[in-house]
């Protein structure tokens, strides 16, 4: 029998996150904690996880669910470079009509990134998520993911 299908209930989501995450100030055990989290919370998302800023104008792999994951981006390329270097929100219906999208799996049909801001603004990285569902993401999801990370990072 077809389980039902799993959608994204924010809310709880918000409320494991932080308790599971309460006092954490290590920024490994975070962004592991929420990829793990988040990418279970919704049969969207097939790919969930982070990349670090490591140095000046580029991302490096984090932790992550899914499949294999691209190890470093430049700010210049990706969705996860747009997103690292304008500091906005990325999100994509359609990975094939967004100019060079790194396909780190040929399955992905759409994308959305977030920047990852800690303490005082500082951009940590980015927390991207994959569909292989064709325009699967909502403005309501890049809202209520914003809002968690920025509870999660505070601190950092
Ligand atoms: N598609 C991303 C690269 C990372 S993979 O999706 C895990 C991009 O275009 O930046």
């Amino acid at each position: 029998m077809n389980r039902p299908v799993l959608h994204a209930d924010y809310a709880a989501l918000a409320a494991s996150i932080a308790s599971l995450t309460n006092g954490e100030t290590d920024e490994v055990a975070l962004m592991a904690t929420l990829a793990c989290e988040v990418h279970h919370a919704d049969d969207r998302f097939d790919w969930t996880g982070f990349y670090r800023v490591v140095g000046p104008e580029l991302l490096k792999i984090g932790p992550y669910q899914g499949g294999h994951g691209c190890l470093v981006i430049p700010f210049s390329r990706g969705v996860c470079g747009a997103a690292a270097r304008t500091g906005q929100v990325q999100l994509v219906p359609d990975v094939d009509a967004f100019p060079g999208h790194i396909a780190c799996a040929s399955s992905t049909r759409s994308e959305l990134v977030l920047p990852v801001f800690g303490a005082a603004g500082r951009l940590i990285g980015v927390f991207d998520i994959d569909s292989d569902q064709p325009d699967a993401f909502r403005a309501e999801d890049a809202a209520q993911l914003q809002a968690i990370l920025a509870e999660t990072f505070r601190q950092i």
